[in-house]
């Protein structure tokens, strides 16, 4: 509840003057609401009264005093409309800025936890509802406290009996109103959540389109969806329930005190302690205090409802504490290459992968990777690259503690070629400037070419600014690899770490590409994880992974000497060879 109010007025604050000017608007409204009817009540008064050219010049200004609160309300919700456009545009950047500084700073683990899909909707909602519930606020809660104050300035003078009838409505009214939506308000939570997991569920689904056509699983799809559907849909149908009883209270009590209004009413007049211009005044004033609480009641469940949703979404994408890269105690500087694991214990949170692993990687070495799958070579590379923290011993790059340096120049002293390649939904041209942005259009081209895709782009209808598609999808595997090899051709940082760069391209592309990629490693120190082993023969140095250890270690020539893993897995392939 605390971080939900200081996450509105913290995105409300730097649009103060706005939100002010929206709630005097508010007070405006409630004034008009309750002159109109006042003005009314003069006029009948008048007439009931006064006589003869006296009447005329009395109901003339009447009726200029009338048209100046008409005015008056036009002009207030020209204003009004003025100030949301100023308003509410700017704050939804403000707050899809400030969402996605925070969020791209969280460690890969999150994005792993959570939906893309369901992601996306958090951030929407909380964009949207925080204008919609500032709107309420201002628009609803406020208008109906201030003509609950002008309305009780009104009926002082009328008769004081209605001030206390009021008064004691409005405290069963809110009383009753307020406790029992404090004592549900979990039901607009836990619908927001269920809802959001409807929402994520189908873009997991839609992201799996061609599986889904492939084994034809449709109607099984179909059955998670509604069942998923559905119990969301039973937490929506228990929060409606929960409303129906609160505006049947809230009906219930506002009849009863119009009831007893009645009863005053009709005595005063048959007194005539009460005017008929008073006993007109009394009867609008509260039709308008119904109008302005019943809408009110209604808003309320929206404020709840929108509310429930976004404190559900602060609560996800608030989950993570900063990454802990508070202020780095230095920069990286890499002059050599050379890369320490000292004792490195790492767990992606059941087993562990590594327990007190040590290798040093040598200045300028190029270092093979191989092993079983799952044996934890991509895990390896990647607290490398600080993606995710260690919880015990020491990464160093040239002797810097890389858990002290800054992310920044730590991903910058070092050029990735995934396993995955994704691409942006953006130029080709982009995607690969990406690691460089500030090169010129030629040295694209040029490690376009070193990469060997620069024929193929050239030959898309729109060259390199043909767009990758979601996720790069336009392109195949292979494309998509020599397109992120071009990128890291282009950064040339001091160390190079491929996770099976070729693993989708047939032999001829990988012959060509062995040539472009002994140019680009010279110099570096170099990592590449393979599969297929004959592409790490020229490597200095192999490691071989078996379940989160490193099981052997040394040059081609003298790995196949020994008794192992690797033999094992070289004579595999070999046979394979000679078969075909
Ligand atoms: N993000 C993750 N969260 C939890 N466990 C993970 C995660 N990534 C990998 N693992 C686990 O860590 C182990 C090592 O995975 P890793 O990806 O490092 O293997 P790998 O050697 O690269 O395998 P492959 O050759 O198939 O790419 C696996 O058992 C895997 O299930
Ligand atoms: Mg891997």
């Amino acid at each position: 509840m605390k971080s939900f109010f200081s996450f509105i007025i913290s995105v409300t604050r730097p649009f103060w003057k706005y939100a002010t000017g929206l709630w005097l608007v508010s007070v405006g409204w409630a004034l008009v609401v309750t002159l109109q009817p006042y003005v009314v009540k003069q006029v009948i008064d008048t007439v009931m009264s006064a006589s003869g050219p006296q009447l005329y010049t009395k109901l003339l200004w009447l009726l200029a005093a009338y048209l100046g609160v008409g005015l008056g309300f036009i002009s207030l919700n020209f204003y009004y409309d003025f100030l949301i456009v100023r308003f509410f545009p700017a704050q939804k950047e403000f707050i899809t800025v400030k969402l996605m500084r925070r969020l791209m700073r969280y460690p890969v683990s999150f994005y792993q936890k959570h939906f893309a899909g369901s992601l996306t909707g958090k951030i929407n909602d909380v964009v949207s509802h925080t204008s919609n519930l500032i709107e309420i606020f201002a628009d609803n809660f406020t208008t109906c406290f201030f003509t609950l104050i002008f309305v009780i300035i009104n009926m002082v003078y009328i008769d004081v009996r209605f001030v206390w009838a009021l008064l004691v409505w409005l405290v069963i009214f809110l009383g009753g109103s307020l406790w029992m939506l404090f004592s549900h308000s979990d039901l607009s939570y836990y619908s927001a959540e269920a809802r959001s997991k409807v929402l994520g569920h189908i873009v997991d689904l839609f992201a799996n389109m061609s599986s889904v056509r492939l084994f034809f699983r449709h109607n099984h799809e179909l059955r998670l969806v509604q069942q998923i559907a559905h119990k969301a849909s039973l937490k929506e149908r228990a929060r409606d329930r929960f409303f129906l009883k609160l505006h049947l209270f809230q009906g219930i009590s506002f009849s009863l005190f119009e009831l007893s209004c009645f009863y005053w009413l009709l005595s005063g007049l048959s007194n005539k302690t009460i005017s008929p211009g008073s006993f007109v005044l009394l009867l609008t004033l509260n039709l308008q205090i119904l109008n302005q609480f019943w809408s009110l009641g209604t808003e309320i469940r929206d404020f709840w409802e929108k509310m429930g949703a976004l404190q559900q979404a602060l609560g996800t994408i608030y989950s993570v504490e900063q990454i802990k890269e508070t202020r780095p105690e230095s920069e990286l500087v890499v002059t050599k290459g050379r890369i320490d694991f000292k004792d490195v214990y790492f767990s992606y949170g059941e087993g562990p992968i590594f327990k007190g692993q040590s290798v040093s990687i040598l200045p300028g070495q190029r270092l093979g990777v191989v092993g079983l799958s799952g044996g934890g070579k991509t895990t390896f590379v990647n607290l490398i690259l600080k993606l995710y923290d260690i919880q015990g011993g020491k990464i160093l790059i040239d002797g810097q503690d890389i858990a002290t340096v800054s992310l920044e120049g730590l991903r910058q002293a070092i050029s990735v070629i995934p396993q995955e390649c994704i691409l942006f939904n953006r130029s080709v041209e982009d995607n690969i400037r990406y690691g460089k942005p500030d090169v010129t259009e030629e040295e694209v081209r040029e490690a376009a070419r070193k990469a060997q895709i620069h024929t193929t782009i050239e030959n898309l209808p729109n060259g390199y600014h043909t767009l990758a598609g979601e996720r790069g999808m336009k392109f195949s595997g292979g494309q998509r690899q020599r397109i992120t090899i071009a990128r890291a051709i282009l950064k040339d940082a001091p160390i190079l770490i491929m996770d099976e760069p070729t693993s989708s391209m047939d032999g001829v592309t990988e012959e060509e590409l062995g040539k472009a990629f002994a140019q680009v490693m010279k110099g570096k120190t170099v990592i590449m994880i393979a599969h297929r082993l004959h592409t790490l023969m020229e490597m200095d140095r192999i490691l071989v992974f078996g379940e989160g250890k490193i099981v052997q270690d040394g040059p081609h020539e003298q790995l196949i000497q020994q008794e192992g893993l690797y033999r094992k897995l070289w004579n595999l392939q070999m046979a394979d060879t000679k078969k075909k």
